[in-house]
């Protein structure tokens, strides 16, 4: 264990006193799907039955299951001998039933131009570039990388692989083209989707040159297909690169779905773990599908005749994943898909856009919320935002003030706030309120969600029920991750051994006397900026592949306004005069953007123990600015002063 973030520590308990309580309103509870507590109740009574039910009642399968679960730890398969065909539950089923006008995706564009989808639309451009898809050569299980602004060919991009069993891997399109590379090599993709660019914050930023950097080093690319969306000017090869329009203007828009086995590997999704490399968490069919469906629809309480769903997530994440493509579409829900950023043209944005398209049911991450405080309660307070009746959270632990401003400023007062907390790895919500029948309290994710079980343990593994320790889940669920790929041993390493018997998240939390569950943030070497994943050692190796680097230690600082941030200390090479902004930007390029250190301190040294091992909570300690106590165990106890007084210096 790292020993980063300790969660029993008294701090954090005093953090705690948070007793403010918001029952469900009366007014909400009239239509909510769920009060009272009888999902809890049945699935306590036998979770696999109960998420047998959620399957049966909420996926449509070709082939029914007939064993439920098989578990041999850490291997889980769900619904074993069924079949079914994911693109089928997201569009076909709907347009069956008569809701092929219905608007699936209301998307608009960063400079204001929008396209308006429909189920049956949705559909007919699923199957063109499925079958386009076809043409290149792709079949069941190749993998393909998708590397896409937020435009609706991601989405459909996703579900034409799904639709013939090809295996997706999205990355970001923040993300560099080195990691863009790394992906597409651990996965042996096959099939690059990409665009010529995006729009963000009023600019075109190029996508494909990012492209063609990596797949200069991809042997296993045998095509690329290019949207076009930036206009920006790009070079396509000959014979490799396609454009998408063009691939559809001659697919044929008939594409039979065919039926895969539950547990057919429906995509790949790289996350940060505790080493500098990513791990590509593998996720299956049919328990993926059941888990995200059931969570999108209990947990926004969604009414799909009457709701408008937006997630301002990023299809390149998880969340993107799960409630913007899978969740949302297999609940045959209307959704508002935005493709910029919350400030263009203004501090407004989203609360534009959330009158215009009149939307109910909105999530989005503390980080954002937190920026839009700073941005003031004059932005929201220009647009009617009387539509919206639930608000979700997800990515981090959101403080007690931010989710007041959330309730106040966004609700209206009116409208539950639903923290969820979930993971990569968990593919869907797993603690969480359920609007209509949860009371909250502000800054906790409340209690695991019916047919989760969750419990916090201390270092030894024993159960505590109240207090401060590591969040365990006990039972499999069945949108769990099926491995990593190509390393069943770090799987087992990663999540299954810390405690016997039981997955461990990599979070601390606290359960208060009323049992409610709070989230204290990673316990390991992860760091969480604005809900982004980083490992500490990703940017430590990214920086020492810098000719000019040495050494270099990187903490999460706590951030106001992302969570965390940040920090490293970096010890040159004798003779080299690289500068914080030249290492920065390395970072940028090795990684993407976001994982540029808020601030680089060069140093002569770094503080060690006596074994040689880096002090990392001494160097949080100066990058928050707290006086450090005792350094006896410190080789060279001399070198904190100096950070300290640097890390002074430079804040003036
Ligand atoms: C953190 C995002 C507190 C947590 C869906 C977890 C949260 C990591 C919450 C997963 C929440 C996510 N409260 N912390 N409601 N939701 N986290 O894989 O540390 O990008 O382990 O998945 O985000 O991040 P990931």
């Amino acid at each position: 264990m790292a020993e980063s973030g300790d969660p029993t520590s008294d701090t954090i308990n005093a953090l705690m006193a948070e007793d403010r309580v918001f029952p469900p309103p009366d007014s909400f509870k009239n239509d909510a799907l769920v009060t009272g507590t009888f999902l809890y109740d049945e699935a306590s009574q036998d979770d696999e039955a109960f998420w047998a039910r959620q399957a049966a009642e909420l996926v449509d399968w070709d082939t029914e299951w007939d064993t439920i679960l098989d578990w041999q730890l850490p291997d889980a398969k769900w619904f074993v001998g069924g079949t079914l065909n994911v693109a089928h539950n997201c569009l076909d089923r709907h347009v069956a039933a008569g809701r092929g006008d219905k608007v699936a995706i209301h998307w608009e564009g960063e400079p204001g131009d929008t396209r308006t989808i429909t189920y049956a639309e949705l559909l007919e451009e699923v199957c063109r570039f499925a079958n386009a898809l076809k043409g290149l050569g792709v079949e069941a299980g190749d993998r393909i990388n998708i590397y896409l602004p937020m435009i609706p060919e991601a989405a459909v991009a996703m579900l034409a692989c799904a639709r013939i069993g090809a295996v997706h891997s999205v990355v970001f399109g923040g993300f560099s083209s080195q990691s863009l590379a790394d992906r597409i090599n651990d996965a042996e993709a096959k099939v690059l989707i990409t665009a010529d660019g995006g729009y963000r914050r009023g600019a075109v930023f190029p996508l494909k040159p990012a492209a063609d950097e990596a797949i200069a080093e991809t042997p296993s690319i045998e095509h690329v297909v290019v949207v076009q969306r930036g206009g920006n000017d790009v070079d396509m090869v000959d014979g490799r690169d396609h454009w998408y329009h063009e691939l559809i203007g001659g697919a044929s828009s008939e594409c039979p779905a065919e039926p895969f086995d539950a547990e057919h590997l429906l995509f790949l999704l790289y996350t940060s773990g505790t080493t500098g490399r990513p791990k590509g968490i593998m996720h299956t069919t049919g328990g993926y599908l059941t888990h995200v469906t059931y969570t999108h629809k209990y947990v926004f309480d969604l009414h799909p005749e009457t709701d408008v769903y937006w997630c301002t997530a990023d299809v390149g994440w998880i969340t993107g994943h799960s409630y913007i493509v899978y969740g949302p579409l297999s609940n045959g829900a209307t959704q508002v898909m935005y493709e910029g950023v919350p400030n263009y043209p203004g501090n407004d944005r989203f609360w534009e856009i959330v009158a215009k398209y009149g939307v109910t049911i909105f999530y989005t991450a503390p980080t954002a919320i937190r920026t839009f405080m700073k941005w003031g309660d004059a932005e929201p307070a220009k647009h009617d935002l009387s539509s919206l009746r639930v608000l979700g959270t997800v990515g981090e632990p959101i403080n007690p003030e931010a989710w007041m401003w959330y309730h106040e400023h966004i609700g209206g007062g009116r409208c539950p706030i639903v923290d969820t907390w979930w993971q990569t790895e968990t593919g869907g919500m797993m603690i969480s309120p359920l609007p209509g029948a949860t009371t909250t309290k502000p800054g906790s994710a409340t209690f695991p969600l019916p047919g989760v079980r969750a419990e916090i343990v201390d270092d030894d593994a024993n159960r505590i029920d109240v207090g401060g320790g590591y969040l365990t889940l006990t039972r499999p669920w069945p949108g769990m991750l099926r491995g990593i790929w190509g390393d069943p041993q770090r799987f087992r390493d990663t999540y299954w051994s810390r405690f016997p018997d039981r997955y461990f998240a990599g979070d601390g939390a606290k359960l208060d006397d009323d049992g409610y569950l709070w989230l204290l943030g990673r316990v390991d070497d992860v760091m969480n900026v604005s809900g982004h994943r980083i490992s500490t050692t990703e940017v430590e190796s990214a920086l020492v592949s810098h000719p000019s680097v040495a050494e270099a230690a990187v903490v999460g600082a706590t951030d106001d306004t992302t969570g965390q941030a940040i920090f490293a200390y970096v010890i040159l090479r004798g003779d080299s005069d690289a500068d914080e902004d030249v290492l920065r930007a390395h970072v940028a390029e090795e990684i993407g953007a976001i994982a540029k250190p808020k601030r680089i301190f060069l140093t002569p040294d770094l503080p060690k123990t006596r074994s040689g091992k880096i002090m990392r909570r001494l160097l949080r300690d100066v990058a928050e600015g707290r006086n450090i106590g005792d350094t006896t165990t410190l080789a060279d106890a001399s070198i904190v002063d100096e950070l300290q007084a640097r890390a002074t210096s430079s804040d003036d």
